[in-house]
């Protein structure tokens, strides 16, 4: 029987001083793909690569407003866990004849939020994570989401938005509008022209996904992420016959658009959105950013293409408002806080408070592994 200390107070891992984790990045490995599943048009996991989609110049002028009442949405009502995950890794395991040793397994969205907790002060976030067979399985906190979208639901505390602005829900849905635009099935000629002609027609939903789970490295620690790609810039490269090749992802995004004579605060409102858009493709190795500028009305205006790894030396040539490297070297010392403060088993949360600079991880369940690792995926490993 383990006999394990009750849980205790959290340990603090103070954010500032930045100083500590400039200079020249840790060592990075480049991501590269071990799996792959797929959401169809109802959300329903399959493992394949059906949920692949390929990028198209889309229409300048189109609204991406059109459309907004017929919006399949899929919000997440139920807590995912890591299943999808988990349950991809299960199947390569079983295909492999062996276990995947790896230090981290997360969603690429927590790491994410983590590379880019040093640069963005309204930073918050809550996650669970915990210690099994030597691995750091890492979730969103989906309870805690729960509790903030009732809170946000409450008509008491919702805060008044001018009627002059389009709704949340508006601007979530041209987000899905410019990707159903800008991705066909197949490459032409596969696809045929009636059909790319009516894509402005096409119901917009976000039903459907491809993931790419890819294994990576920070400095000493091997991690497995696993996120949405949106994309595929040219054909997926055969994994047989070139194992190494990089894969074209890419990513597309929307943001409002500068105007001729943007000003400082416009600039850097937008060079920070780019630490986002840079941090969530480099940890898939996504090589391409493509952002769609609209019109404060939502009207497709320009379409710029990025090299992902370009990114941060734009911004070091701009604004400097956050440092790759720096982000990098900051996750880095984080997941080394976090192999030598989850030593025992049980359930850790990892908090962030909105301008509080410190993430608190704390021991919240003496054991177990909580909702965190799937029914699944442990019979699976207790069974080997
Ligand atoms: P934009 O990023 O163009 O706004 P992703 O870019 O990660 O592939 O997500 C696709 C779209 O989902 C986003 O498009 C946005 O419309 C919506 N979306 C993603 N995260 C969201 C969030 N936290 N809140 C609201 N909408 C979100
Ligand atoms: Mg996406
Ligand atoms: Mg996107």
């Amino acid at each position: 029987m383990i006999t394990s200390k009750p849980p205790g107070p959290p340990v603090r891992f103070p954010i500032q001083p930045l100083k500590r984790f400039q200079g020249a990045s840790a060592s990075i490995k480049r991501p590269r793909e071990i799996a792959h599943f797929s959401y169809d048009d109802n959300h329903e996991y399959r493992e394949d690569d059906s949920g692949i989609q390929y990028y198209y110049d889309p229409q300048i002028g189109a609204d991406l407003k059109d459309g907004f009442d017929t919006f399949k949405h899929f919000e997440q009502k139920e807590d995912p866990h890591l299943d999808s995950l988990l349950r991809t890794l299960v199947s390569k395991e079983k295909r492999d004849g062996q276990a995947v040793q790896v230090d981290f397994v997360t969603w690429r969205g927590m790491m994410t939020k983590i590379m880019t907790a040093p640069f963005d002060m309204f930073a918050e976030f809550e996650m669970l994570a915990t210690r099994y067979q030597g691995t750091i399985y890492i979730e969103e906190d989906f309870q805690a989401i729960f509790a903030s979208r009732a809170a946000e639901a409450d008509p008491q505390s919702r805060n008044s938005r001018p009627s002059h602005l389009p709704s949340h829900a508006m601007m979530t849905y041209w987000g899905y509008k410019f990707e159903t635009l800008a991705l066909l099935p197949d490459t032409p000629p596969n696809t045929s022209r009636t059909f790319i002609e009516n894509r402005t027609k096409a119901v917009v939903s976000n039903h459907a996904q491809h993931c790419s789970i890819v294994r990576t490295g920070f400095g000493p620690h091997s991690i497995i992420l696993g996120g949405e790609v949106d994309g595929l810039w040219g054909p997926k490269p055969d994994p047989q016959k070139h194992p190494d090749a990089p894969i074209p992802w890419v990513e597309l995004k929307t943001t409002e658009e500068l105007g001729r004579y943007p000003s400082e605060r416009d600039i850097l409102k937008y060079e920070r959105k780019l630490l986002k858009f840079w941090a969530q493709s480099f940890l898939l190795g996504v090589s391409k950013v493509i952002v769609g500028f609209r019109s404060k009305q939502g009207i497709l205006r320009v379409i710029d293409v990025y090299e992902t790894n370009q990114i941060p030396g734009m911004v070091r040539r701009g604004t400097r408002c956050w440092d790759g490297n720096t982000c990098i070297n900051f996750a880095t010392a984080f997941l080394d806080h976090l192999k030598k403060t989850l030593t025992e088993e049980g359930v850790y949360k990892i908090s962030l408070k909105k301008k509080s600079g410190v993430i608190e991880v704390g021991r919240v369940r003496a054991e177990g592994t909580g909702g965190v690792l799937s029914k699944e995926f442990l019979d699976w490993r207790e069974s080997r």
